[in-house]
Formats: structure tokens, sequence, C-alpha cells
């Protein structure tokens, strides 16, 4: 249980931890590269360190050095080798649906656990595609973990079109193709984050990308792949500056500046939307980090207006939308949202949990199946109702989007459990104090 109250603007200039993402894509493909490599900004939260247990389990040698680069010795695609026991994926959905895919092409039998979470979360979105290469999964009932995997060697390249717009399901794709002889190809009607495409050929697969006069991308691996070991340095993570972003715009004479952060078009789309709702936002320093674009974000706090959010800008800010509801909750008139119905089957569900807190701090709206209607309140600051805490359901991102909204209330939120947070963001309660200092 934890109260996080206002504590006067945010100011000063701060760096948030690495890129999920790209920290549980540095590791894998480091692991399946012949020799060293190195990495510079990895994220050291439970869900990356889930994905850096599972490869150590499987014979790749990775150690964190004193200055805190990550050094692995890579096995060679196809070298990861049968674990002594089940690899336990805690919290991350990404470990365990990119570590699917891996895997699929590996010879092992490989048992793979979660937390409750993670447990309830949908996964025949990527036993379904991979099953077709000649991998074999058997679930629990439902299509969840805990489940069974036996790889196949030699696997089947498979063509697959993205059902739901989804870059694990593509990633785990991808990475069953790279120990797998002939093409393998994922069609994406709807583009979602490209940081595996930009990896792998950083890495050196012979990856292609063709976009249509329509926007719809095809990807196409050739296999087998023989990755080279390089040095990475990963971005700070725009998800997780998403939290001070919106804390900044909201917490009267705040201006602070968040060096480093990852602005990949396929992640950038809380930015704009922000700018567009009136939110002073500075791009500074821009420039290329690792083959991925990041600048430096000077944020200051401004009045924003309520907005109508255009569905097809969901997948570049996916994981934003919890945070961003909170933005939408201070703005002046309403906030529409809708096409979000995946926001439900994330660590939470993402409506229902934000729609319920969101309630329970004074904020007026309405639930629909596929998104959220936000009366703003026009800049007055959240009233807690006093005999409820905020459930933070498993979801470090439920947890740390109303510990910002405690930082514009009137009489604190709490929280029942914020140590989810640590699966994304281990220093988010420091940076708030230092912002605060
Ligand atoms: C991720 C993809 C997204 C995102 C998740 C990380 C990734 O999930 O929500 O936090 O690293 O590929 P989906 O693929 O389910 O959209």
């Amino acid at each position: 249980m934890q109260t996080f109250r206002a504590g006067g603007p945010l100011t000063g200039t701060i760096r948030v931890p690495g890129d999920k993402s790209i920290s549980h894509r540095a590791l894998m493909l480091s692991a399946l590269a012949i020799g060293r490599s190195q990495i510079a900004g990895l994220l050291e939260g439970e869900d990356v360190l889930s994905t850096a247990a599972a490869l150590h389990a499987m014979g790749a040698d990775i150690r964190r050095h004193d200055d805190a680069t990550w050094v692995v010795h890579g096995v060679g695609t196809g070298g990861l080798t049968q674990p002594g026991k089940a690899l336990d994926m805690g919290n991350s959905g990404t470990s365990a649906r990119l570590l699917m895919g891996l895997l699929a092409s590996h010879d092992v039998i490989v048992s793979m656990t979660g937390d409750a979470s993670l447990s309830s979360r949908p996964m025949a979105r990527v036993t379904d595609p991979l099953g077709k290469t000649g991998a074999e999964f058997t679930t629990s009932p439902g299509g969840t973990l805990p489940l069974m995997l036996r790889g196949m060697t030699p696997a089947v390249p498979i063509e697959y079109r993205l059902p739901v717009a989804s870059a694990q399901v593509k990633s785990a794709i991808l990475l069953a193709g790279l120990n797998t002889s002939g093409i393998t190809r994922v069609v994406e009607p709807i583009p979602t984050r490209d940081h595996s495409e930009r990896m792998l050929k950083g890495f050196g697969a012979d990856i292609d990308v063709e976009t249509d006069t329509n926007g719809v991308r095809t990807i196409s691996l050739h296999g087998p792949a023989e990755l080279q070991p390089q040095h990475i340095t990963v971005p700070g993570d725009p998800s997780s500056a998403a939290f001070f972003m919106v804390a900044a715009l909201i917490v009267p004479e705040s201006d602070l500046i968040i060096e480093n952060v990852g602005i990949n078009a396929t992640r950038a789309g809380l930015i704009g939307l922000l700018q567009q709702m009136g939110g002073q936002i500075e791009l500074q320093n821009e420039r290329e980090i690792g083959g991925e674009p990041v600048a430096d974000l000077h944020v200051r706090h401004s009045p924003l207006k309520g907005v109508a959010v255009d569905p097809a800008i969901a997948p570049s800010m996916i994981d934003e939308f919890p945070v961003f509801f909170i933005a939408a909750a201070m703005a002046d008139g309403q906030t529409v949202t809708s096409g979000l119905e995946e926001l439900r089957v994330k660590e939470s569900d993402r409506l229902a949990m934000m729609a319920k807190g969101l309630q329970q701090t004074g904020v007026e709206l309405q639930e629909n199946e596929d998104g959220l209607v936000i009366e703003g309140r026009s800049g007055k600051p959240f009233i807690s109702r006093l005999e409820s805490s905020i459930h933070s359901a498993l979801d470090h991102r439920i947890a740390m989007s109303f510990a910002v909204a405690g930082l514009a209330s009137e009489n604190g939120v709490t929280i029942d459990d914020v140590s989810p947070i640590a699966t994304s963001f281990p220093n988010f309660e420091t940076l708030i104090e230092q912002t605060q200092g």
C-alpha cells in the first residue's frame, strides 16, 4: 500500500531506464550470435531479467559487469539447449511469446510458467502460427500458460498474415525463422513496433521489409541466419518516459527535460497526441543510437484540451493508454477513445482497471467494450474517495498511472500494491523524488 501526493512541480533533467522491448531483443539475438556481444543501457527490470535467466538456463553465457554493461557469449542459431527446469516468465508477456518463437525451431522440450497475470493472457495468437512450423504446444485450458513446448528441427518456414496488430506475434514468428531453412514471411496490415526487424538487420540477418501503397508491410527473413555479435546501446524507454511526460504536463509549474528517449515512429504516438491536446513537448537534440532514433524531451506544464483519438494511432502508443487516460482526465472537455480491445488482454484488463481507478479518483467516464469516454476536469486536481485504494492488479502501468494522478491530486492517491512497478521501471519512485527535489 502506498500513497502518492502532490509534492510541487517536476523540474530538472532525468533519464529513464532502457527500452524494455529493445532490451529483450538485444539479449535474445546476442544469445544466438556466435561470440561476444555487449549491451549498454539494458533495462534491469524483472521482465528483462526473466529473459536473461531463461537464456542463461539454456546455455548462453550472460553476465552483468560492474559498469552496468551486459556481456553475452552467444551459442549460435539453433544452439540453445534443454533447460534443467521450467522457464519462469514471471509477469512478462514479451519473454514468453518471443521465447516461444525462438524455441519453436530448437531441439528442446520446455515447460513455461508465469505469474497469475501472465497465466491469464492469450497465447493462442503465437501457438497457432508457430504450430504450423512443426513445433508442438500443450497449453493449459483456454490456451494459456503454464504450457509445454516441443520444438522442431528442421522446422518448416511459414508465411503468416497477422490477425491482430501485435509486435510480439510478428517477432515470435521471425525468431522461429532464424533456425529454419527457407523464407519465413510475416504480413503486417497495421504496422507495429519494428525493433525486431531493425535489430535483426543489425546482427546481419538476411531480412527485407516491403511496404505496399496501402501501408501493408511484408517482412521476409531468409533462414537459417548466421548472426554476428554486436555492441548495442539501448535508448531510454518511451513507455517509461510517458509517465514523466504526463506528470510534467499536468502538475502546475513543471518544467522537465527527459534525456535520451526513443522516438521510433512505431512507438511515439503519445508525443504527437499530447501535443495535439496543447501539451508543450519539445524534441531536442534528435539523433540516432544503435539504429534507433532518440531525442531529449522538454516538457512544460500545459492546459490540455480533450480529443477524439483516431484508433489508427493505437499500435504506436499501445502501452501508453493508461497514463494517457490520466492526461485526458485533466484536460478541458471530453476525450473519446475506441478500437482499444487489445488493452483488455495486457498485464491486466487496462480499460476496466483504469475506468474503476479513475472513478475512485473523482473522474466521470463511460466504459465501452473498446475504449473509454472521459470527461476532463479542466485541470481540477483528482480527489480520492478516501475509503478505497486503487487496485494495481499485477500491472506496472496501472500502478504508475495512478502514482502520476497522485502527484496532481488534492488528497493523495493510494495504490494497494506498487511492487509490479519493478517489472519495467525499478527506479520510478526515486526519479519522482529527484524531479520534485
Ligand atoms: C511488445 C509489444 C506489445 C506491447 C508490449 C511489448 C514487444 O505487445 O504491449 O508491452 O516488445 O513486442 P503486443 O504485441 O501484444 O501488442
